[in-house]
């Protein structure tokens, strides 16, 4: 309580930028921002591929697992925007996914309005966009600082200082060779009262910057955090547009352990597309009786003819489905069966498989749930069905449908995209599913997997 928070905005004097507080309008949790460039018009080209850029950026790094950071550029010259998004290592994953949620809503309107060019440090997180390509270049040209006055009892501030300056100098040499782009540490030393002490440290750059440019950018803070002003400080840091270093006395510092996880499924956004021909009788899922459909259940459809209760064709239908279940749950053929039961017009036929990539404990609860008659539940009465579950597949039917390829529907889903270079990305795909496609045939169990290697290339990068 007795110490004091100081914070320091410094910006070298050749550059036109806007500094903290200048604006009624800026929201809080901006603390820093330099705005730069032209302005462009709205509605223009630029605005567009900006709007795209800062959306996916944004998107994407809160989706994946890749470490709360994506850069990339969209559209060509003279409208190319390039850019880079990133949570600070010390933020909390509330914190970050806000952080970047709120960078995709505009708030930057109000920062810096109608400019081509930004760069803005939000509390928990760093955007920056620009006209003319960056990515690579470590932006050293201002700074914010902000620290404490030394914790009350703190002596022998000469050890703290230089036990400081070789922690932080030891993970500014190394941090570029992480591929995260940040190292935290700590340095323990004794003061001249011989009391025990430890200086904790973290360091962070851009992941765009190569490994000299980020060690080149984090001397550059380091030389800040030992202007007389901050020397004698127990706690500080100095956050700029390309690189963050922060220190604390005998208080570690809390490292997003989440940096190196995907966030849970929650968070992110799985889109989910249902097509149907438009010429089939099907049922669609969510029509009205939803409400008794398992959740396991991702879509089906019936056909509208209805067996009679306790006739012979549901009789064999009820030996079919648990015949196909058992069969394919017990023998080792792959988890698939199709069996058919009885003779016309009371014959029933099916098959039922469970997806390749499903786990075998889920593929035998799949298979046992389906014996268990949730189906009832999902085309009560109908002769014929295709029912989806997670991890499994069953159809069956009056008429004879096996060894014919139902096309007429089918059930999308996909994670919003995580590369910046879409074109390679759909390029490869394109052909590593071509190539699957033509051979999966041929294999014994029908199924195959691959994988094909790309080259990123990334518009707009200098190294
Ligand atoms: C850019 O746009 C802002 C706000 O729309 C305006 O205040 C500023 O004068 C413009 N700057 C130039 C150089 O046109
Ligand atoms: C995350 O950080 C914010 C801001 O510092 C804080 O208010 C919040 O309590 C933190 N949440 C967790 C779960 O630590
Ligand atoms: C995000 O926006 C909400 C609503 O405007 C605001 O309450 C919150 O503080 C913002 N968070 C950050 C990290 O900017
Ligand atoms: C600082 O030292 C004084 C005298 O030894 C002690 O009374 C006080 O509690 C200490 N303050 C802190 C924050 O440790
Ligand atoms: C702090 O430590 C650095 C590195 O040892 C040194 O260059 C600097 O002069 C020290 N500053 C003070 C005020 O002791
Ligand atoms: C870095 O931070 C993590 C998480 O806070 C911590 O577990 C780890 O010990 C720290 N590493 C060092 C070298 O201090
Ligand atoms: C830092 O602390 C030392 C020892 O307490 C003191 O001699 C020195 O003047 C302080 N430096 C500044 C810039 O306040
Ligand atoms: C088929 O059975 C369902 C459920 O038992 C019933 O609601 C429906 O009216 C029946 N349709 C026909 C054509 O008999
Ligand atoms: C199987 O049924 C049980 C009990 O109804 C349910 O908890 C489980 O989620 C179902 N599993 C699958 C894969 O459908
Ligand atoms: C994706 O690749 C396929 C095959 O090369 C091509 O036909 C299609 O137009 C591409 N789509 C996009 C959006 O680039
Ligand atoms: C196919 O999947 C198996 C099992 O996950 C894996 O070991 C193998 O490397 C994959 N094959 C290719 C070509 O990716």
């Amino acid at each position: 309580m007795s110490a004091r928070l100081v914070v320091l905005l410094a910006v070298t004097a050749s550059l036109g930028v806007v500094a903290v507080g200048q604006e009624a309008q800026i929201p809080q949790s901006v603390s820093d921002y330099s705005c730069s460039g032209t302005n462009f018009t709205d509605g223009s080209q630029y605005e567009k591929n900006l709007d795209n850029l800062v959306s996916t950026m944004s998107t994407a790094a809160a989706a994946n697992g890749n470490g709360w950071f994506r850069s990339g550029s969209v559209g060509a010259a003279p409208d190319q925007a390039s850019g880079l998004i990133m949570c600070y290592a010390d933020s909390n994953v509330t914190e970050c996914l806000d952080c970047l949620r709120n960078a995709t809503r505009g708030d930057l309107k109000g920062v810096c309005p109608h400019s081509r060019g930004m760069s803005i440090n939000y509390g928990g997180c760093l955007l920056r966009y620009a006209e003319t390509p960056f990515l690579g270049t470590a932006d050293t040209s201002g700074w914010l600082a902000s620290w404490w006055t030394p914790a009350p009892n703190t002596t022998d501030m000469a050890t703290m200082n230089e036990t400081r300056w070789r922690l932080l100098s030891g993970l500014t040499e190394s941090v570029g060779d992480q591929p995260l782009r940040f190292l935290n540490g700590s340095q323990a030393y004794t003061d001249v009262l011989g009391k025990g002490q430890v200086v904790y440290g973290l360091v962070q750059c851009t992941r765009d910057l190569p490994p000299s440019e980020c060690t080149s950018c984090l001397k550059f803070q380091l030389r800040a955090a030992s202007d007389p002003d901050m020397v004698n400080s127990t706690d500080g840091s100095v956050k700029g547009f390309s690189c963050y270093l922060r220190y604390q006395l005998n208080d570690p510092i809390d490292i997003n352990a989440a940096l190196h996880r995907r966030p849970p499924a929650m968070s992110a956004r799985l889109l989910i597309l249902l097509t149907v021909t438009a010429s089939l009788s099907v049922v669609a899922v969510g029509n009205d009786d939803a409400q008794q459909v398992p959740a396991s259940v991702s879509f089906y459809t019936c056909s509208s003819t209805n067996y009679t209760h306790g006739g012979k064709y549901e009789k064999n239908l009820n030996n079919l489905v648990s015949t196909l279940s058992t069969e394919a749950a017990a023998n080792g053929n792959g988890w698939f069966r199709s069996v058919s039961v009885g003779a016309s017009p009371y014959k029933a036929s099916g098959l039922i498989m469970c997806y390749a990539d499903t786990s075998v404990a889920e593929c035998q609860d799949c298979l046992r749930n389906v014996s268990r008659g949730d189906l009832q539940g999902v085309c009560p009465q109908k002769k014929s069905m295709s029912v989806n579950y997670g991890g499994c597949l069953l159809r069956y039917s009056d008429e004879p449908f096996l060894g014919i390829a139902d096309v007429s529907r089918w059930l999308a889903t996909w994670w919003p995209p995580e590369a910046m270079d879409v074109a390679s990305m759909n390029k490869t795909r394109w052909w590593l599913l071509s190539q699957l496609a033509e051979s999966a045939g041929d294999q014994h169990l029908r199924f195959l997997n691959g994988s094909q290697a790309y080259t990123r290339t990334w518009l707009g990068t200098r190294r």
